[in-house]
């Protein structure tokens, strides 16, 4: 078992990662001295059968455990699961000592997370990650609902106690998921100073990747890290944590106009290529544009759009980011690959990127 710090103003809280961590559980809690009165855990009808009973037994019956399982999918990041859940644990008479634990994906995490952060004015939470793509979301304590405008826009900042990633559970994931949450790693990779980051990535095959519990293991390790000494300098993300939105506002707007069939890192996938695509053009530099875009098509992404999707419509989505600033769009840069910068852009401009990236 590996264990990481993330540091933040307010306290340091561990990251285990391990196989087979989930039968740990209570032992894992109970090393942070904390005394909580019942267990709320919330998960997934996916996540549910797999791993809920493992979670559950580590508590051997020493403590009262409730359980609250959401559709899988984005469309349950909503105001309407985040008020049913808050039902449901004041009807169990659940109080202000109690724990939450959230279990599966980023949804069930942003969403665990939210309803944490509000229970009562917040309850401690644990993160356990199901998903290689929750390797990314369930550090730094961001947690969300979607609102039918847009994505993350009702939420708060709000650390877990602890994070406990059992890697085990990534062996029943899809290979779609799988590849979806690869999009975040080769992300913490394209950030990363260390240029071995991304070479690692660059030398495996997926396939190589996903089969091996050690590599992938490792992999995730890296991207977890890199993540945590981000968000150690700017939690709330005034500055250098802005950087960690590489690929993401272009990929929210391609998220919300193909109504989430692109999934959270396919999409990000086009919105991280975009931006090498605007880096090499705005910084008159070769960043390897074309290589990256044969890796990102080696390993099975699409880089293209749907034709139903208008890059009128995307400018106008991404014009609405959380990240815009009046009529300007702010975009990540890479300088260099490791060195990401920010630099806003006109709407216009913006048109003018899309039309020249989409029409290569
Ligand atoms: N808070 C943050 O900092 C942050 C960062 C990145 C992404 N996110 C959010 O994360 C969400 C996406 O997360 P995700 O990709 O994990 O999606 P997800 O939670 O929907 O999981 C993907 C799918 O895999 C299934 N699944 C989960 N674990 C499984 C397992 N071990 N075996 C088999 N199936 C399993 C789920 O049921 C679901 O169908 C988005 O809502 C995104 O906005 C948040
Ligand atoms: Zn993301």
């Amino acid at each position: 078992m590996k264990r990481l710090n993330v540091e933040t103003k307010e306290k340091t809280y561990p990251i285990y990662i391990g196989e087979g961590i989930r039968y740990q559980v209570k032992e894992l809690v109970d090393k942070q001295s904390l005394t909580y009165s019942s267990v709320l855990i919330v998960t997934d009808d996916n996540v549910a059968p797999l791993y809920l009973q493992n979670v559950i037994k580590s508590f051997a019956s020493s403590i009262k455990v409730v359980h609250y399982i959401i559709p899988n999918g984005e469309a349950s990041k909503s105001i309407e699961h985040f008020y049913n859940i808050q039902t449901f644990a004041i009807e169990k008479g659940l109080d202000r000592n109690s724990l939450l634990i959230a279990l599966g994906g980023g949804v069930v995490g942003d969403l665990g997370g939210f309803v944490a952060s509000t229970f009562m004015r917040g309850i401690p939470f644990v993160q356990m990650p199901t998903t290689i793509l929750a390797h990314d979301s369930a550090v730094g304590g961001k947690v969300a609902i979607n609102h039918e405008l847009g994505k993350n826009l009702i939420g708060s900042f709000y650390q877990p106690i602890l994070v406990l990633y059992d890697t085990e559970t990534l062996f029943t994931l899809p290979k779609r998921q799988l590849l979806s949450g690869y999009a975040e790693v080769i992300k913490h990779a394209l950030l990363d100073k260390d240029p071995s980051f991304l070479q690692l990535l660059k030398s495996k095959q997926v396939n190589e990747l996903f089969s091996d519990p050690t590599l992938l293991s490792t992999v995730l390790t890296r991207g977890m890290t890199l993540k945590a000494s981000i968000v150690k300098g700017d939690e709330k993300e005034k500055n250098d944590r802005k950087y960690l939105n590489l690929g993401h506002t272009l990929g929210h707007a391609i998220e919300s106009e193909t109504n989430y069939h692109f999934l959270h890192g396919e999409a990000i996938i086009v919105g991280m290529l975009f931006s090498i695509f605007i880096s090499e053009r705005y910084y008159k530099k070769d960043l390897g544009y074309q290589s990256f875009k044969h890796w990102f098509e080696e390993i099975g992404y699409e880089t293209k759009l749907p034709s139903s999707v208008s890059i009128r419509d995307l400018v106008h989505r991404m014009s609405k980011d959380k990240k815009a600033n009046g009529a300007l769009i702010n975009f990540i840069l890479l300088r260099e690959i490791g060195q990401p910068s920010i630099v806003a852009f006109s709407q216009e401009q913006m048109r003018h990127f899309l039309e020249t990236f989409f029409s290569e």
